[in-house]
């Protein structure tokens, strides 16, 4: 009995010992408004073509995205061809046809091409820093696109009695502050095609935005589905009301 007794006080004060530990993150990130939210909620394909300019220019070089596949750049509207030639840029390891190791040009049935071979040689690269995978970070993050737009928006000098660590950053969102990813956007720091102005909110947007379409490319499917069966079961509400008044029309109360 008292082996119970002492197992429940340990777990009860195993919890309370925990409890700080996601305190630290419940942080209240400022609110923003995404395209993609609610039922009705679609990817503004403009803004997710940017994010990917955004993602291939700068955050492609210390973070992989190995989930994805240069073909599932169809779901932001870009065309065979221009999905063909981004994937051509990259070389992929092979077998050639004489059975020794060879190199061919990326199609778009490969995977997104890491920056380092391996987690090893990321953190030598980062100072012991490992760069997350962005393939589902924004699934992967308490706070969704929320916080990793604060986050890209939250580099500040650190305040004067903070004592920071070598090579970290002060962020205002990351939870203790100290992060060891300097602030990967500066205004201007891509050319927009389209005229937008690349101001770091801007950009922050965009990667957000792709980042959110390449953790769920299938959400937009999976809404209009969801509108069709809340359809159908409405209709179906009213024709078996119809006809349980008609079956019922002769029994007299
Ligand atoms: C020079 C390398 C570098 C670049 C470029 C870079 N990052 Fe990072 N990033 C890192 C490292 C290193 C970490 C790990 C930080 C840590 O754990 O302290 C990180 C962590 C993150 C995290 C996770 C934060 C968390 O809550 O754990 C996100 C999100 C992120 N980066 C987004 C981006 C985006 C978006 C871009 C492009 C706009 C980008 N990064 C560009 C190196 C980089």
């Amino acid at each position: 009995m008292s082996f119970v007794r002492n197992a429940a006080i340990g777990a009860v004060l195993g919890l309370l010992a925990v409890t700080p530990a996601f305190a630290q993150h419940d942080m209240e990130y400022p609110k923003q408004t995404w395209s993609f939210e609610g039922p009705f909620g679609t990817y503004d394909k403009a803004s997710a073509q940017r994010g990917f300019q955004v993602y291939k220019e700068v955050c492609s070089s210390c973070h992989s995205m190995k989930l994805v596949y240069y073909r599932n750049l169809a779901g932001i509207g870009l065309s065979d061809s221009q999905i063909k030639s981004i994937a051509a840029t990259i070389e992929v390891q092979t077998i050639g046809d004489d059975g020794q190791p060879a190199e061919r040009a990326g199609l778009p049935s490969d995977h997104f091409k890491p920056p380092y071979p391996n987690e090893k040689a990321a953190r030598a690269a980062q100072n012991g820093a490992l760069p997350p995978d962005q393939s589902v970070i924004i699934k992967a993050r308490e706070g969704g696109a929320d916080y990793i737009y604060a986050l890209l928006n939250g580099y500040e000098a650190p305040p004067a009695d903070m004592k920071m660590g070598d090579g970290m950053n002060y962020n205002k969102w990351f939870a203790g502050h100290q992060i060891a990813m300097a602030a990967p956007l500066t205004d201007g720091r891509v050319d927009y095609a389209d005229g937008t102005k690349a101001t770091v909110p801007q950009m922050a947007h965009d990667v957000v935005t792709f980042l959110a379409f390449v953790a769920n490319p299938e959400m937009e499917e999976r809404k209009r589905l969801g509108v069709r069966v809340v359809l159908f079961l409405a209709l179906m509400t009213c024709l078996t009301y119809a006809v349980k008044r008609q079956i019922w029309s002769d029994v007299k109360h």
